[in-house]
């Protein structure tokens, strides 16, 4: 069963789990789930938005530029420890992530990408833009801290790629009961 909830309601529960690790969803040829640390929720072109970065050799980016739609999944507690160890240093590429985590797919409302019930605040979210982010535009200290060239690109950390920035229309939001 699924919860609606008013998106702004949970603001403040997505901005303090931002940091700990939530789930970004994509559905290609295969579900695969990643951390991510970043993103905002708000509002662009008069529609609610969330917004995630992507470095470039990531999985997922692929399956994101593929289906043009993810799903963000929240804890409404804390992480799930196996979840948050496979999907934040594992790559989809090499290892089946529900398989290895025992994690548990929810179908989705609106979209094609499942959510995760074992993080059960979810927004689906379509695709409206996506621009890579141009180093050379981003202060010294942080090209430096955050993409040192000499870092290939498969450190799940900071490493030389830079990230891609998915603005993303959010079409459903619920909670999975
Ligand atoms: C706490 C935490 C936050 C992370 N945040 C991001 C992020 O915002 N963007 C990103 O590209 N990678 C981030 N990562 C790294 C990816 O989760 C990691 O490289 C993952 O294995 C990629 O999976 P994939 O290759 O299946 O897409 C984060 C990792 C952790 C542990």
């Amino acid at each position: 069963m699924k919860e609606k909830i008013e998106i702004a309601d949970y603001a403040q529960t997505i901005t303090k789990a931002l940091p700990k690790g939530i789930l970004l969803n994509t559905q290609g040829e295969k579900f695969n789930s990643m951390v991510i640390g970043w993103g905002n929720l708000g509002t662009t072109w008069g529609v609610p938005t969330f917004v995630v970065y992507v470095r470039e050799n990531r999985y997922t980016k692929s399956q994101l530029d593929r289906t043009g739609e993810f799903t963000v999944s929240i804890p409404l507690d804390k992480p799930v420890p196996k979840i948050a160890k496979v999907c934040g240093s594992q790559s989809g590429r090499n290892v089946d992530k529900v398989k290895e985590t025992g994690m548990t797919l929810e179908e989705p409302e609106a979209l094609h990408t499942p959510g995760v019930r074992e993080y059960p605040l979810t927004l689906e979210c379509k695709i409206l833009y996506a621009q890579r982010q141009e180093l050379s535009a981003l202060p010294k200290d942080i090209r430096a801290s955050m993409y040192p060239q000499d870092v290939d690109g498969t450190n799940p950390m900071a490493n030389r790629d830079p990230h891609t920035m998915y603005i993303g229309q959010i079409v459903e939001a619920y909670i999975i009961k």
